[in-house]
């Protein structure tokens, strides 16, 4: 018998609740397995519901011990309760009150959602529908309410207790070894904004002093005696406040600013009011145990979620499925805070390795959606690199298309007319199609067409003439329920360089000031006038549009690029473009002239020798090959990740032996000198570094072994001792066995840097990979019901060795299926987002296809499967 899944939820379904609640006091007495809360709730009717409808507040997993209605206990006969809903039959045609009291027991909540315990401290997750795990609730963004919260707790387990707001009130329980605080949070919010936090804490913090004289208490809150690892973390917080005033004039709005890290978490992080919950991943960092690009993302994500405290918070959605309007915001935020914080290119660069690597993945399978879906059927599921990247990504064309200016002017508007509201995609053009006076309709279809564009570029020059033109033209493939595309309005930031290096003064008409080209017909073509020698033309200058292009460039026309661009996206894509060709050859069997692997390796030494110390960072970008996932998904169908895998072991052969050299000389020059710091250009340093020995590796393995199996340990940081480790990961032998051990040795009370070391070994492309995963998963540090260690071992296997998890004998996909069918029982959201790894089995060769055919067919029909996996398994056999 199959779950029942077919309950859809559209968006043309959308219609006002039927009531409001203005206010919330919750009563929540903390206890490991019988947690008690009192909801009182300030209802009144919606002038715009329906008149005569009855109360549904929505529940899950909730045991109702009593309700009471103006203070008069309800009878059974007025009210219908289920652990999914509470029904109040006949409820009053004015204001009235509502005294709801629950039990929920958060020890055996695995789901993650809710309250529920992580490392003996309570926490909650309430987005998306987590609320109604703790009380009856209308849990719906639109229904907003101030929340005041009494959280009691026993003081030996619980002497930290947080919540939402500024805390008003707190003291002891005499004679019970129990106390509690209240808190206040004065800003209405949508229910999956409450939070609250009890448990034994370490805490470190500061005060801030905001643009208009306010003075903030900032805290974060860690495991007691891990304290100084946050210190990182609280620096980027207080950078990113200051940013998003001097950047967006935004400023924070209570006397506090909490942060707590936890350990079990589903998601990177929370941005519940005044009370943000972290995956502790994101948080901690010493150079001991965290890695450059842990300190990257961790900076990264605090700053996502402080700026929803205006982009998510103060404006927030109607309804889910304009979760973009939250995410994708907040995700072009934070990116623009990286890229002022660090190098602009270079994250650039890493974004759009991101937006490729999983969201073009996405928009090629089958769970394929529009950045704003109109239906679903578990609203988890769609926490996606689509709304989020893709969600991103429009921002930033709005920005491209109608300037700085108009966009800042555009944001304030947004703020000012939608503050303390719920609103849609709708409401956040139509700031801008105001101060612009645009019409923004047809650009409107980036959030309701899914599906990536592709543009076909051909040049022509006329040297008689001096002309250059260029013809464009666009078509979007068919995704799940799209069967048929129109246009899209596509910014192409573009220029046109010579081929001795000098920049190209050429006149278009169509071309806009800052360069800009829109291109919005099926078909469409530039032409530039005085163009006095033959251009080739830079297109899609920091990657102004998330399309895939093909261009009709030679690869020698490309490596003008590489030299000559004066964008550096574009030096980085054209090495790429180039590499990705070859590659792509190489994996399908076609020939492959030496003569063009030789120039490519050379264009590479030669770059490497001129520039690469100029900006070492952007330089190990320029030497990171595409990876296999990467050009799987250029060829799209009959895969062979055996085939693949070798043409780009081979070409990272071929570059290391011809930049031998070179690589040797980066290895001495850019060695660590002084103390580990974790800025922009120190880590620059330390990525070309490792670059070169990954390749000086490939080209020689002794060597790379000896090199490797030093730095291991004697690294004085983490970021180098894991890329030597992973570099150990190709060479199989004692002595990357040897250096596992001892690193394990080292690292085995820090589960967090043990991920990386399950990480590592879950991706070696060898035959016993397999069964070294199955002995990792009874490893002491694994657990089965924590998403960190599940993410690094199991979802490590399924999403980055692509030879063994797509084993051409089926045995990847069928673990997987069964560590999927395990996880959904505890957690399914975990499982679901594991089984997301599956998203590109139609691409594969027709053996694969089947046994993953086979594997999703065997969820699919596994009975009590929860909504979560059910959606995905269906949508993925579609
Ligand atoms: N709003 C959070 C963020 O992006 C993500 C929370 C998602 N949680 C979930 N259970 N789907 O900052
Ligand atoms: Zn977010």
């Amino acid at each position: 018998m199959r779950t029942d899944i077919a309950q859809i939820v559209r968006l043309e379904d959308y219609r006002p609740s039927d009531f409001l609640i203005d206010r919330v006091e919750l009563d929540v007495r903390l206890h490991p397995t019988a947690t008690r809360v009192t909801a009182t709730l300030s209802l009144r009717p919606n002038p715009k519901g329906r008149a005569d409808a009855p109360l549904v507040l929505d529940g899950d997993e909730v045991s109702l011990t009593s309700v009471a209605l103006d203070g008069r206990p309800l009878p059974d006969s007025e009210f219908e309760a289920s652990p999914q809903s509470l029904t109040i039959t006949q409820p009053p045609r004015g204001p009235f009150t509502l005294t709801i009291e629950t039990e929920i027991d958060p020890t055996s909540n695995t789901k993650l959602m809710g309250l529920y315990r992580s490392s003996g401290n309570y926490c909650t997750q309430c987005e998306a529908e987590g609320f109604r795990r703790i009380t009856y609730f209308l849990d719906r963004p639109d229904v907003m309410a101030v929340y005041t919260t009494r959280i009691e707790a026993d003081k030996d387990e619980a002497p930290v207790l947080l919540g939402n707001g500024n805390r008003i009130e707190a003291g002891e329980i005499a004679g019970t070894g129990r106390h509690y605080a209240v808190w206040h949070d004065p800003h209405p919010k949508p229910s999956y904004l409450f939070a609250l936090v009890g448990g034994r804490l370490g805490r470190v913090g500061k005060t801030f002093r905001t643009m208009g004289g306010r003075e903030v208490e900032l805290a974060i809150y860690v495991e007691a005696g891990k304290e100084s690892r946050a210190d990182y973390a609280l620096d980027a917080l207080e950078r990113s406040m200051r940013w998003d005033e001097r950047v967006f004039g935004r400023e924070y709005d209570l006397d506090v600013f909490n942060i707590v890290a936890v350990s079990d978490f589903n998601m990177g992080a929370m941005e519940n009011k005044g009370l943000n919950i972290f995956n502790d991943k994101y948080v901690l960092a010493s150079p001991e145990t965290a890695t450059d690009v842990d300190y990257a993302n961790i900076e990264a994500i605090i700053a996502h979620e402080y700026f929803h405290n205006w982009s998510g918070n103060r404006v927030t959605c109607r309804d889910w499925f304009q979760l973009c309007l939250k995410e994708g915001l907040t995700v072009f935020r934070d990116q623009e805070f990286s890229s002022d914080e660090r190098s602009r290119p270079v994250h650039r660069i890493a974004e759009v390795k991101t937006l490729r690597a999983r969201q073009f993945l996405e928009d090629a399978s089958p769970l394929s959606h529009p950045v704003r879906p109109t239906q679903y059927r578990e609203i988890n599921n769609f926490y996606t690199a689509t709304v989020y990247e893709k969600g991103a990504e429009i921002v930033r064309m709005l920005k491209t298309i109608i300037g700085p200016e108009d966009f800042r002017r555009g944001m304030d508007l947004y703020f000012e007319r939608c503050d303390g509201t719920a609103a849609t995609v709708e409401d956040f053009l139509a700031a801008f199609a105001e101060v612009t006076g645009h019409d923004l309709s047809h650009f409107a279809r980036w959030y309701a067409q899914a599906g990536t564009p592709r543009v076909t570029v051909t040049g022509t020059y006329d040297p008689a003439a001096k002309t250059y033109r260029l013809d464009f033209t666009q078509a979007t493939p068919p995704t799940p329920g799209q069967p048929d595309k129109e246009p899209m309005a596509i910014p192409v930031a573009l220029g046109l360089v010579s081929r001795d290096g000098e920049p190209l003064q050429a006149a278009s008409d169509r071309v806009s000031p800052q360069g800009v080209f829109l291109l919005d017909k099926a078909a469409d073509s530039l032409a530039f006038t005085g163009v006095t020698s033959q251009p080739v033309p830079s297109l899609f200058r920091e990657f102004s549009a998330p399309v895939r292009t093909s261009l009709d460039l030679s690869n020698e026309e490309l490596l003008v690029l590489l030299r000559h661009d004066s964008d550096a996206f574009n030096r980085w894509q054209a090495t790429q473009t180039v590499a990705m060709r070859l590659l792509v050859a190489q994996a399908k069997g076609d020939a492959v002239a030496d003569s063009d692997l030789a120039d490519l390796a050379s264009a590479l030494c030669a770059f490497m020798e001129a520039d690469a110390l100029d900006d070492p960072a952007f330089a190990a970008l320029v030497l990171a090959l595409p990876s296999e996932a990467d050009i799987a998904q250029e060829i799209g169908r009959d895969i062979d990740p055996d085939a693949i895998h070798h043409a780009r072991k081979a070409m990272r052969r071929r570059i290391g032996q011809a930049c031998r050299e070179t690589l040797h000389r980066f290895r001495d020059s850019l060695a660590e000198r002084g103390p580990y710091s974790p800025d922009a250009a120190s880590a620059g340093r330390r990525a070309l570094r490792n670059a070169s020995l990954d390749l000086l590796a490939a080209a020689d393995a002794a060597l790379g072994e000896q090199l490797a199996v030093e730095q291991v340990d004697d690294a004085g940081n983490m970021t180098d001792r894991l890329a030597a480790l992973g570099v150990l990961m190709t060479l199989p032998g004692d002595a990357r066995e040897a250096a596992l051990a001892r690193f394990e040795e080292r690292y085995r009370d820090e589960p967090l840097v043990l991920d990386k070391w399950f990480t590592l070994q879950a991706a070696i492309p060898e035959d016993g990979t397999l069964e070294r995963v199955r002995r990792l998963m009874e490893h002491q540090a694994f657990a089965i019901g924590n998403p960190n260690r599940v993410r690094a071992l199991v979802g490590s296997f399924a999403m980055l060795n692509q030879v063994r998890f797509n084993a051409k004998d089926g045995s990847g996909y069928d673990f997987l299926a069964d560590i999927v069918l395990q996880v959904d029982e505890l957690n399914p959201q975990l499982a679901a987002r594991l089984l997301t790894s599956f998203s590109s089995w139609r691409m594969m060769e027709k053996t694969r296809q089947t046994h993953a055919k086979n594997a999703l067919q065997r969820i699919a029909g596994k009975p009590n499967l929860s909504r979560d996996v059910g959606d995905i398994a269906a949508r993925s056999l579609e």
